[in-house]
């Protein structure tokens, strides 16, 4: 009978040195302890069979050790989304408590919070859309001079980039049909990204962000709609605000409203009575009929209101920023202002 744990350790030690360690479990000695079993008497096969089967699978764990040890050490660790070499010296890096959110991200919190407080859903609008959404949906006529009003960035297949989160209405409208016959209403806020081939300067960025708001019932009014956004704005710069209204043109509302605030004392307003300074915060009024018929709802049996307006506006009115590029810039100096 053949020594097994002196085989053993033999073939482990093999293992351990070979750069194919699988060649190992061809090995004679493996073959021959094997054979071995049937020429014992059958009173020692049971025992000795054991031992084999023991060395077998403790033979066969270092092979499976040993390959992948291998295997990890053939392969260098390429992460080719790190700006660094990953093999190289470790950089030092910034601990991550040196960072924070920008007051962008912030501050759209603050607003969806806000009109997820008062029943409404809120989404995030599309970075990149097409004319049907841009113009058609929204009762621009084609060639209507009302679309040259908005510069836009068009990719060479005639994509846009949305000048306006309006382009959001027709996709609110028809994917929350169903809650018109289950709630009786649709109301959702849709919060993102709008982009205009302008000229730049304290008031004007190539990118920015607006809010759009969207509410159909049986009977909505404007009297509602002013009362939202008193509220919402009211809620925002945390105090008492005077608004006020101002005839405008959008195709896609009817009547069509600009909507301002008078300037709080508490935000660089005029502090002693008489009138202050109107600030325009958005575009709104009543969803046109049009723009409802094109998502296929009734306008003889509902009714809706609509506003949209700059997020970057809000925030620099909160806090006295002076030039909106800064948001934008990646500057520290401004962006450790609100860390
Ligand atoms: N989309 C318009 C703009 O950016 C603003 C606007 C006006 C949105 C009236 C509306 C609205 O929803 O009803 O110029």
């Amino acid at each position: 009978m053949q020594d097994t744990e002196k085989v053993k350790q033999m073939l482990l030690s093999r293992i351990a040195e070979s750069e194919t360690p699988r060649e190992v479990l061809k090995a004679p000695e493996l073959k021959q302890l094997y054979g071995s079993i049937k020429d014992l008497p059958p009173e020692q096969r049971g025992d000795f069979g054991k031992k084999v089967n023991e060395l077998k699978v403790a033979v066969e764990k270092a092979v499976d050790d040993k390959e992948a040890e291998l295997e990890n050490s053939s392969v260098e660790p390429i992460d080719t989304t790190a700006p660094w070499d990953v093999n190289g010296k470790p950089l030092e890096l910034l601990p991550a408590d040196n960072g924070s959110r920008h007051p962008l991200t912030k501050e759209i919190e603050t607003i969806a919070d806000i009109f997820t407080r008062m029943g409404f859903g809120v989404i995030e609008s599309r970075q990149i859309d097409d004319d049907y959404h841009m113009f058609e949906s929204l009762n621009f006529p084609d060639n209507h001079p009302a679309r040259d009003g908005y510069d836009t960035f068009r990719t060479e297949e005639n994509f846009i980039a949305p000048a306006h989160t309006s382009t959001m209405q027709n996709r609110i409208l028809k994917a929350n049909k169903s809650n018109l016959d289950e709630n009786g209403y649709i109301g959702v806020v849709a919060i993102g990204r709008c982009f205009r081939n302008e000229d730049l300067d304290a008031t004007h960025e190539h990118t920015f962000h607006q809010f759009e708001g969207v509410f159909v019932s049986k009977k909505a009014t404007l009297a509602e709609m002013l009362g939202t956004l008193r509220s919402f704005f009211e809620v925002y710069y945390s105090q008492k605000l005077k608004i006020k209204t101002q005839p405008s043109y959008f195709p896609f509302v009817e009547p069509g409203l600009e909507f301002t605030i008078e300037k709080p004392a508490a935000l660089g307003g005029k502090s002693s009575s008489g009138e202050g300074e109107w600030l325009e915060m958005l575009g709104c009024g009543m969803i046109h009929p049009n723009v409802l018929k094109d998502a296929g709802i009734d306008p003889t049996q509902y009714r809706g209101f609509a506003w949209g307006g700059g997020i970057e506006r809000l925030i620099m009115l909160k806090y006295g920023i002076e030039d909106i590029r800064h948001f934008e810039s990646g500057k520290l100096a401004f962006l450790r202002e609100f860390a």
